[in-house]
């Protein structure tokens, strides 16, 4: 595997690929890989000729209170990692390299209509960061592909939404969950959860199944249901910071005759802050 710091190196490697008539595929990573993330790469993998991986802890998507100086950076085994599942390509710049006029001065791209619900109404500016740095790594390596796991399911669905709004031509690709035994979704900030908790850190799943269970029961009142659902998470002793029933493309807040409805949901451990999403087709119920 050839590791790359600089821009123009990516660049010059990656025309060498396409001048041989090879597909580019692309995961965009904060590093601290772990299953989920090789799952992807292995899907890639799959569907292209080439697939480059990036590590970069992006502090643009960070809030100021939030734990990007404490973000578990692993560079070493991350890099041991993807070579034994024979990745061709790591792109690992420093922060000079991503936001050379400073993050300040960063010309953003925003998605206006999804940016500020959900996960985005707890963390201001959070998918600004995300969409700004995506677009910088699209255009850096201008994949034919690139995938992005379903756990993220906002931030999933807001890079769709750019795509499609700026006319990016490259194919998003979604990776399943990857889960625990108990249930609990694979994510860098498990490593927050303290041994103590970690037994029923998996509650969060647990909530969005029971309510998976009702509405293919028949049950409709979603407002209710949500409410119902949040306070299972806080009597397993946890703060729910929310629960929502979405429409899955646009992320508003379900009909009750919404088809594709997305389940998703985020709560606070006393170390973490975990996500987690269940995806529900009505048709034919
Ligand atoms: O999902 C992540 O790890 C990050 O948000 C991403 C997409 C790599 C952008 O920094």
């Amino acid at each position: 595997m050839k590791t790359f710091h600089h821009i123009q190196s990516v660049r010059e490697a990656l025309k060498q690929a396409r001048l041989e008539g090879k597909t580019v595929g692309f995961v965009p990573t904060m590093g601290n890989l772990h299953d989920a993330h090789i799952a992807l790469v292995r899907q890639a993998q799959s569907l292209a000729d080439v697939v480059i991986v990036s590590v970069f802890v992006n502090r643009l998507q960070f809030g100021l209170n939030e734990d990007w100086d404490k973000y578990p950076r692993t560079i070493e085994a991350d890099s041991q990692k993807l070579a034994a599942v024979n990745c061709d390509f790591l792109f690992y710049p420093d922060e000079k390299e991503m936001y050379p006029n400073g993050m300040d001065a960063q010309t953003r791209v925003i998605v206006p209509s999804m940016a500020d619900v959900l996960c985005g109404a707890s963390r201001p500016g959070h998918f600004e960061g995300v969409t700004t740095v995506v677009s910088k790594l699209f255009n850096i390596v201008q994949p034919d592909i690139a995938v992005f796991g379903i756990k993220d399911y906002q931030q999933l669905a807001i890079i769709r939404r750019m795509v499609e709004d700026l006319c990016i031509p490259v194919d998003i690709v979604a990776g399943d969950i990857v889960r625990e035994a108990d249930g609990l979704a694979m994510s860098s900030r498990n490593s927050f959860i303290t041994p103590q908790e970690r037994p029923n850190a998996n509650q969060l799943h647990r909530s969005l199944s029971w309510l998976r269970e009702q509405i293919l029961a028949g049950e409709r009142n979603y407002p209710a249901l949500e409410t119902a659902a949040k306070a299972r998470i806080k009597e397993a002793g946890f703060r729910p910071d929310y629960v929502s029933i979405c429409n899955s493309k646009t992320l508003t807040p379900a009909a009750s005759d919404d088809l594709n409805i997305t389940l998703l949901g985020a709560m606070y451990t006393e170390g973490a802050r975990l996500i987690d999403n269940l995806s529900l087709n009505l048709a034919g119920e």
